[in-house]
């Protein structure tokens, strides 16, 4: 029951309403509007800026401290501690894995990792120049075509099936994509390496000889996986969640989410940086490019830059910059222009005036393109490995909802268009 509630005086017809004030675990309390809509009301909130469409308890924010919590750990902790798969099991589960739990979430989802050999056509369908990213958007859709026996969204067995089909399926579907577009042979999965080492396998292994994979670069793929696993109700889980609401299976839904991250002001920003940070080329033009994002008639903003929530540094880019410093130093490419470039860019950029008085800090896609690009992943595949990371988080959201008596997701609008009018014959136009 609400303790708290606020009063709405409408001051055209004198009515006072009392809306009940919910208050959570942690973050602001939400007012209940949903009785508005028997006083012929709707709330108006394009973009969601104000609006929690939903209760959760997988991932809190909180964007003045910069602060993201899974399950309650803090990111810097599962980053440096934990494991991808291990955050995917508390991701899922609520709770971190006993040594037993863990043991056989891994064996389950690597016993799941190959795809159906029919799903290799699909690529074969695509020119070599497509984007991985459209790829991804058709062949995790095409999934539904082949698991019929986990369809039944409303049942929690089929749901878990989807999940660790999906989470298991994503690096070799991705690593398909990267090898169709060079044109070498797809590479199998190998159930004795770890999740990261087998994608890397599968990224750059061949057929013609035993595959060398750095732990060090292992470790930072799965770090980059851990940064990108979930963030609470952005675009693409949203996404997710609006598609599942209508009933869709688990793999529709997954593909409507990689298609809302690819955008540029989303998921889609970290090959953006790259590209930007090649378009300034040198730290003597950063000057120009900060002039641009500062002026209201150049639609160019920097990439990497701001956010809807943080308005303090974005904690996963602050483990992402560590991580640069420790992955090029292993590379013995400490002095590589471009992170040199993005250090300066971020220094100057955070002692401007206008990114401090906006709160513009350096999100998860600032550094992320710079470590990926070091470990040899092309720019194309920045996007696909920030989805591949996410599909946890999305499939975590999907089955929160689908768990309690969810209702399709139906926003309603204010109407500024022609009131009623009669059609008029051409005759007569
Ligand atoms: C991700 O939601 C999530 O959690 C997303 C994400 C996740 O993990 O799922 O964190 C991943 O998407 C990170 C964001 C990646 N996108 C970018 O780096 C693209 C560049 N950033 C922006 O386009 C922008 O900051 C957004 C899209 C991230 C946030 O947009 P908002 O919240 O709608 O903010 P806004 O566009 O209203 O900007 C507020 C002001 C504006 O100026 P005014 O109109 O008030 O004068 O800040 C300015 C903007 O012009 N501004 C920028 C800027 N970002 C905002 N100006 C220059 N450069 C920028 N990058």
């Amino acid at each position: 029951m609400a303790e708290k509630k606020a009063q709405l005086t409408i001051s055209s017809n004198n009515t006072a309403l009392e809306l009940p004030i919910y208050g959570g675990t942690m973050g602001p309390d939400v007012v209940d509007v949903r009785s508005l809509t028997a006083n012929n009301l709707f709330t108006y909130d394009p973009g969601f800026v104000s609006t929690a469409a939903c209760e959760s308890k997988i991932t809190y924010i909180d964007g003045e401290k910069g602060q993201l919590l899974h399950r309650g750990y803090p990111i810097e902790e599962l980053a440096k501690q934990s494991d991808y798969l291990e955050v995917c099991y508390l991701l899922l589960n609520g709770e971190l894995p006993s040594e037993k739990e863990k043991q056989l979430f891994v064996e389950t989802v690597t016993q799941h990792t190959m795809v159906n050999e029919q799903l290799t056509h699909f690529y074969n369908g695509f020119r070599r120049d497509a984007h991985p990213m459209a790829i991804m958007c058709g062949v995790v859709g095409a999934l539904s075509a082949f698991y019929h026996d986990s369809l039944n969204v409303h049942d929690a067995r089929h749901r878990e099936v989807a999940a660790y089909r999906l989470i298991a399926k994503m690096p070799t579907m991705a690593a398909m994509s990267y090898k169709y577009s060079i044109g070498q042979p797809f590479m199998h999965p190998r159930n004795d390496l770890s999740y990261s080492e087998n994608f890397l396998h599968m990224m750059f292994g061949t057929p013609c000889e035993e595959t060398k994979i750095s732990p060090t670069i292992a470790r930072a793929m799965d770090q980059i996986f851990i940064l990108h696993a979930d963030h609470e109700q952005n675009a693409s889980t949203s996404t997710v969640r609006l598609a599942g609401s209508s009933g869709a299976n688990p793999f529709a839904c997954i593909a409507a989410g990689i298609a809302t991250l690819w955008g540029p002001a989303h998921g889609g920003a970290n090959e953006a940086v790259l590209d930007m940070l090649t378009e300034i080329g040198d730290v003597s033009r950063v000057g120009e490019y900060i002039a641009k994002a500062k002026d209201k008639n150049d639609p160019f903003r920097l990439m990497g830059f701001g956010h809807r929530v943080y308005k303090n540094f974005d904690p996963r880019a602050t483990v992402m910059r560590e991580s640069c410093h420790q992955v090029l130093k292993e590379l013995n490419m400490e002095n590589d222009p471009l992170f040199k470039l993005a250090l300066e860019l971020e220094t100057i950029a955070r002692e401007d005036e206008y990114f401090i008085k906006k709160k513009l800090y350096p999100n998860v896609d600032f550094y992320s393109g710079i470590i990926l690009k070091a470990i040899g992943i092309p720019t194309s595949m920045f996007t696909v490995i920030f989805a591949l990371s996410r599909t946890v988080g999305w499939i975590a959201h999907w089955d929160e909802m689908m768990g309690d008596s969810s209702r399709i997701g139906r926003p309603r609008q204010l109407y500024t268009g022609s009131t009623e009018r009669t059609f008029t014959p051409m005759d007569k136009r």
